[in-house]
């Protein structure tokens, strides 16, 4: 995808979010820090994707990008509009333009509907729908967009359908409302592998067609790194690294970021430099009920020190557009 990323900020950031801050009651006054200080930048046009292994809060970041929670604490601005602690009837005109398509597209969808009722939800709701054969034309139109056969489907109700075109209904009924921003969490996980590259190149087509802002949730690498025009990397409710996804494979210098692509097989990342770095401690995930000090992942870092543990590392910029948080990051040589 082409974009202005890489060359420090947008002049025109779709979505920004600051320090926000997302903490779940756990009982006996305990609290899961799911995220804890994360900050993001998408602009115009770009697909952010954000990486990083099962609860280290990349679903809890998304939801909050939406407001469903709000944050704890921090700001999230759509374009020129502060969704955080915007009035409820001024949040749920500003949602429809910031879009979220989820991991399970069957349970998204109302199984009593029929899939042109459900596209039709979006308009009908916001007040934008016309008559009957406006919504027939512009469902017939959305479902086209998105590759399914308006005639075949618009009188089915998602049972009748396969998971893949129930993704497809998904985006279908997203798009209705012309957004500004989709969030895609985990879209294809739930899917056959044989449908997974199809909703994967939909969703790109139709974001660069649209000029639509991403951002792309994922644990698989590969997946993140081919979608994205940047990816961000997390680790237990922190931001580590945030680079040009190009430079991922080569470039990428947090420890943490390294032993991801450490773990794939280097056809996955289209280059045979895959990096061979000292290997992680074995310890285990430590509880995002009780995180460690300084850098949360010092408990497995290769490299950590006792400064690791004593101080938080604050992001810095270690080239144009590549930020890392950690103590004894170098940069890295470029590509060849
Ligand atoms: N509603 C909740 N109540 C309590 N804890 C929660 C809740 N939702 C998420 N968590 C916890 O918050 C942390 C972050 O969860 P989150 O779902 O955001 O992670 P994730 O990166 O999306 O994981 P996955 O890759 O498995 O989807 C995890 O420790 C999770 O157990
Ligand atoms: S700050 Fe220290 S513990 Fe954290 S990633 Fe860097 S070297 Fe490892
Ligand atoms: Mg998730």
């Amino acid at each position: 995808m082409t974009t202005t990323h890489g060359t420090g900020p947008d002049p025109r950031p779709a979505l920004v979010a600051e320090d926000l801050v997302v903490e779940y009651p756990a009982g006996r006054g305990r609290r899961v820090h799911a995220v804890s200080g994360v900050g993001l930048e998408v602009a115009a046009g770009e697909t952010l994707g954000i990486l990083g292994e099962s609860g280290c809060g990349k679903s809890t970041v998304g939801r909050s990008l939406i407001q469903l929670p709000p944050p704890d604490s921090g700001t999230v601005r759509l374009g020129t509009t502060t969704l955080t602690g915007l009035a409820p009837e001024a949040l749920r005109r500003a949602r429809a333009r910031i879009q979220i398509i989820t991991q399970d597209p069957v349970s998204a969808l109302n199984p009593r509907r029929k899939v042109k009722d459900l596209v039709w939800e979006g308009p009908s709701i916001w007040g934008s729908g016309g008559d009957t054969r406006d919504k027939d034309t512009r469902t017939d139109r959305a479902l086209r967009d998105v590759g399914l056969d308006p005639a075949a489907v618009r009188d089915r109700r998602p049972h009748e359908l396969s998971g893949g075109q129930c993704q497809r209904v998904c985006v279908a009924r997203a798009l209705m409302l012309e957004p500004e921003v989709l969030i895609c969490d985990e879209p294809v996980s739930s899917l056959d592998v044989s449908v997974q590259a199809q909703i994967l190149n939909l969703l790109e087509t139709t974001v660069r067609r649209r000029g639509l802002s991403m951002v792309f949730i994922a644990h698989d690498v590969s997946v993140v790194k081919n979608i994205s025009d940047r990816v961000m990397v997390m680790y237990l409710g922190k931001v580590c690294e945030v680079l040009p996804s190009e430079g991922l494979p080569h470039e990428a210098a947090h420890p943490y970021t390294r032993l991801l692509l450490a773990s794939l097989p280097e056809v996955q990342l289209g280059t045979t430099d895959a990096p061979a770095d000292a290997p992680v401690h074995a310890a285990e995930l430590p509880s995002p009920l009780d995180p460690p000090s300084g850098c949360r992942f010092r408990t497995r870092c290769p490299l950590a020190t006792g400064r690791c543990a004593d101080e938080e590392p604050v992001p810095r910029e270690i080239r144009p557009g590549h930020r890392v948080a950690c103590h004894h990051a170098e940069p890295r040589r470029n590509r060849p």
